[in-house]
């Protein structure tokens, strides 16, 4: 029987987009109450969204019987913590990426998430944008053959405004930099249409903001599907774009070049052959309209609840997210490729900060 799922939401920045989210779900969804530290800023939602509690203590959510969710929505440094209390006092956990700042944190939360009979979902919404949608469809289809190779660039602009929040550019609180904050979502979208990396190869820089973390990064991946991959990120564009180019055997597939909703169509399907095309053509005429990001991970979330079923995005999916990043991040300092998987012997499986950050 399907019923409401009562979410509390911490943090009042990117909290918002999730409220939208759940605003259009909300036959599905109630929010009674939301934290954050930034009193005006929290309010501001509470009154936007018709949200009747506010909070600053973050200690009153976990005991509350009158809620089913946690959604964290604060800076990277803290989402461990707070996921661990959540799925610990017996609630379902929503939370930002980047998911935790470990493999091993990773590998952690799904023994705490086994113990438990509640589910915990890492943000990828990006994934739920109909050209990517599109492309699955057409891969679940038979249509697209042999992969053969990606391309990936996330090239953006930050300036030095962007730095002036104390938690951004810093190891310790950010955790990493543009390969870890802002390529993650389209790197998430290489895993998504190939599975797990098998090795890469890193080439990473600070040269556009003075911040700690890199800026700047070039990788060369092979897939464990045997495709390869090259993946590019920059946050010194001065053009903004996302492209995505999926090369198989009898189609390319194309993204558009929005930075921030590359995901969304209209993707360009071109087949080899004038038949091929047709037959794309007419599976994409199949396809069947649904909502996107938040809106439509959150409906799947609801679902799989309400089955006791896996959330759309899983654990496994957040540590092949970050896997690349460790890999990247080891092979950048010592100059070699790096193989993946990652697991507990790697020297970089508990943390990926530089040494002096990690010991701090
Ligand atoms: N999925 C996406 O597209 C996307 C986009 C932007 C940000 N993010 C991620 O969302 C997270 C938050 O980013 P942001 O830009 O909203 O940051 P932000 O600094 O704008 O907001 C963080 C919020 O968390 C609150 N907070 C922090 N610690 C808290 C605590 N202990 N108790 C209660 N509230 C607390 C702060 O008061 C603030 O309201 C980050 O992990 C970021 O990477 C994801």
């Amino acid at each position: 029987m399907s019923r409401k799922l009562r979410v509390a939401v911490i943090g009042a920045g990117i909290a918002e987009r999730h409220l939208m989210g759940y605003q259009w779900n909300k036959a599905l969804f109630d929010v009674p109450v939301l934290c954050s530290l930034d009193e005006d800023r929290g309010r501001n939602l509470c009154q936007k969204f018709g949200i009747p509690e506010y909070t600053q203590d973050v200690e009153t959510l976990f005991g509350r019987d009158d809620i089913d969710v946690i959604d964290v929505c604060t800076p990277p440094h803290n989402h461990f913590e707070l996921s661990r209390r959540a799925i610990e006092a017996g609630k379902h956990v929503i939370c930002e990426k980047p998911l935790f700042g470990s493999i091993a944190d990773v590998d952690a939360m799904s023994e705490i998430v086994q113990r438990s009979d509640r589910k915990l979902m890492p943000i990828f919404q990006y994934r739920y944008g109909t050209g990517l949608q599109k492309l699955k469809l057409l891969i679940e289809e038979g249509l697209t053959g042999k992969p053969f190779m990606t391309t990936i660039e996330t090239h953006w602009w930050r300036g030095p405004a962007y730095y002036e929040v104390p938690w951004r550019g810093k190891w310790a609180t950010e955790l990493g930099g543009g390969l870890l904050g802002h390529a993650i979502h389209a790197h998430d979208m290489l895993n998504y249409v190939h599975g797990p990396c098998a090795e890469l190869f890193a080439y990473g820089a600070t040269l556009v903001n003075k911040i700690e973390v890199e800026d700047t990064m070039a990788l060369a991946v092979k897939m464990q599907n045997g495709s390869l991959a090259t993946l590019s990120m920059t946050l010194g564009s001065r053009k903004e774009i996302s492209r995505l180019r999926f090369c198989f055997h009898d189609l390319v597939a194309e993204s558009i070049l929005e930075p921030y909703t590359m995901g969304r169509d209209p993707w360009q399907f071109t087949a080899g052959t004038p038949e091929h095309q047709k037959r794309v053509d007419e599976a994409l005429s199949t396809y069947e309209n649904k909502e996107d990001g938040y809106t439509r991970q959150f409906e799947l979330f609801h679902e799989a609840i309400m089955a006791d079923a896996e959330p759309p995005v899983t654990l496994q999916d957040a540590r092949n997210s970050l896997e690349l990043v460790t890999a990247a991040y080891h092979s950048q300092r010592t100059g070699q490729p790096t193989p993946m998987p990652i697991e507990a012997d790697h020297p970089l499986y508990k943390s990926w900060l530089p040494d002096t950050e990690a010991a701090a």
